[in-house]
């Protein structure tokens, strides 16, 4: 199957396939959400098929929930987790101190909840993730839906004095509406280009009322498995201050997925 995939879609094969193999029997592991996290969420099912592993898996969104018991993971919620061992997740842009943009998927509430109850945060994405600096990718935030335009405008105002590039911002809709999170909120997006300062801006967003949450993961991510189409992974250890490469064998694993 793999065969099958776009170059994309391999590299995010690979890094999914690395960072699963750092999983152990009976850890306790926060499942993220996007097309990266899907892969992961097949590996793992994998091998509780094919080594007999068990895991409890807590996921970010209704969509992992729904892949991860399709996959035979046993699922479980964060509060019957407490904390949990590991969350691997994926990621919509990632600098060189391993702070993040997450929730072009929507699912940034849940995703950093469960982040923050981890011992051990690992992102998964392909190359064109990294930036060198946060911005690029419109900043994403939750908002409860009561009174979003003000929220919005509140937002507005907060940027003109912000160390930000661009400053539009746009209400995410799907099929025509608003679009609504796993927790009945809307999402603004901020088109921001460059964020000359993101903690001062993950701060403010989050003291203003009507915010939910930001997409900035700052000080969440441990490690970063980069993949790339031919196979190379390189993982980053922001810990450890360490580089790794190896390579994964795409043709071994062409019958994973045969059934899925
Ligand atoms: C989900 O809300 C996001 O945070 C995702 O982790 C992010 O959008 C990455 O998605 P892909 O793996 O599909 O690029």
């Amino acid at each position: 199957m793999p065969g099958e995939l776009s170059p994309i879609d391999k590299a995010k094969f690979v890094a999914a396939k690395c960072a699963a193999d750092m999983v152990e029997d009976g850890m306790r592991v926060g499942l993220g959400t996007g097309s990266t996290a899907a892969w992961l969420v097949r590996h793992l099912g994998d091998r509780v098929r094919d080594e007999g592993f068990r895991i409890k898996g807590v996921p970010t969104s209704a969509r992992t929930a729904h892949l991860a018991k399709q996959v035979g993971i046993d699922v479980i919620t964060l509060d019957d987790a407490g904390t949990l061992n590991i969350t691997i997740d994926g990621a919509d842009e990632f600098d060189s101190d391993l702070n993040l943009i997450k929730g072009g998927g929507g699912a940034l509430l849940r995703e950093k909840i469960v982040a923050a109850a981890s011992e051990e945060v690992v992102i998964i994405a392909d190359a064109a993730k990294e930036v060198g600096t946060l911005g690029a990718f419109p900043l994403p935030v939750e908002v409860i839906p009561f009174g979003w335009t003000t929220t919005q405008m509140l937002i507005e105002e907060l940027l003109v004095s912000a160390d930000v590039m661009g400053r539009r911002i746009t209400l995410r809709m799907n099929a025509g509406k608003p679009f609504v999170t796993d927790q009945g909120n809307h999402i603004l997006d901020l088109h921001l280009t460059r964020i000359g300062n993101a903690r001062q801006l993950a701060m403010a967003l989050n003291q203003m009322p009507g915010v939910v949450e930001n997409g900035l993961f700052l000080d969440l991510c441990d490690k970063v498995i980069i993949g790339y189409s031919d196979g190379r992974v390189e993982t980053r250890d922001i810990n450890e201050g360490t580089v790794s490469q190896h390579r994964i064998d795409v043709e071994e694993t062409e019958n994973l997925f045969s059934d899925i």
